[in-house]
């Protein structure tokens, strides 16, 4: 990875700033050292990264200083964003496989302080309200980093989702299923049912990260940012924080921006 930074930074009407790295490298390294920071400075708070694609190169230079003993990811309480229902860590399809997979044994992490999103209970329901009530009990999030979904989802909160709903079972849209099939070797069908840390529980981080790559996301990038706040884009409802929401980007997803 390159760490020669050429990052262009614009605030919005809304308050957030924007920050046009010069590419995806830059993009994760920016967004990797937004992280570090905050534990540094915050440590015993809890933060929530996402998966996916956009996030690999974050991981691996998160990777990188945990390895370097540059960081300590001990030193916070992480929760999984999402995860499909009944599938966990030892399910290939799972996002928690994923995060695994990406960071969590590359860089060593595993501990009582990583929490995965608990797919698997016997009551889904009761045990999405227990990870809220947890996450609340350590003061909410102090951090929140997150990815855009083609159709504007943050966390597996799809279209039509509310402002203020906290951590639930949510029914994917097809869109999402067939986003996230492509992640894998695999033909296992991906579930129409998740868990997700809900939209209002990420609204009240002080500190909120959107890190957005590729020129497929460009359209919907402009409409979470500068269109209409509407529940048919919940990314929109980011607009709604100011300036607690910073949105780290390449060249290509920040095309369509209209930024001066
Ligand atoms: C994943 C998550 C999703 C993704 C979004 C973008 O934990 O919460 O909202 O952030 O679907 O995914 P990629 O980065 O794969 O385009």
């Amino acid at each position: 990875m390159t760490d020669h930074v050429t990052a262009r930074e614009t605030r919005l009407t809304s308050g957030a700033t924007v920050v046009v790295a010069g590419n995806y490298d830059e993009m994760s390294i920016l967004a990797a050292g937004i992280v570090a920071r905050h534990i540094a400075e915050h440590p015993g708070t809890a933060i929530t990264l996402p998966t996916g694609e956009t996030p690999r190169g974050m991981y691996e230079a998160l990777t990188g200083m945990i390895r370097g003993g540059e960081l300590d990811f001990g030193t916070i309480e992480f929760f999984c964003l999402d995860d499909y229902l009944g599938k966990g860590i030892n399910d290939e399809t799972s996002l928690t496989a994923w995060l695994d997979k990406a960071f969590l044994t590359p860089a060593g992490v595993h501990g009582p302080n990583i929490h995965f999103v608990p797919t698997l209970a016997d009551d889904p329901d009761a045990a999405a309200k227990a990870y809220e009530a947890s996450i609340e009990a350590l003061g909410g999030f102090q951090l929140a980093v997150l990815g855009l979904g083609p159709n504007g989802h943050i966390g597996f909160n799809e279209p039509g989702a509310s402002i203020d709903s906290r951590t639930r079972v949510v029914d994917l849209t097809d869109e999402s299923r067939t986003q996230n099939a492509a992640y894998y070797d695999s033909d296992q069908a991906i579930p129409d049912k998740a868990m997700t840390i809900g939209i209002g529980t990420l609204l009240n981080s002080p500190r909120i990260v959107l890190i957005v790559c590729g020129s497929s996301k460009a359209g919907i990038l402009r409409d979470a940012l500068q269109g209409p706040v509407t529940a048919e884009v919940p990314g929109s409802y980011l607009q709604t924080v100011g300036e607690r929401l910073v949105v780290i980007t390449d060249p290509e997803a920040a095309s369509e921006l209209v930024l001066d």
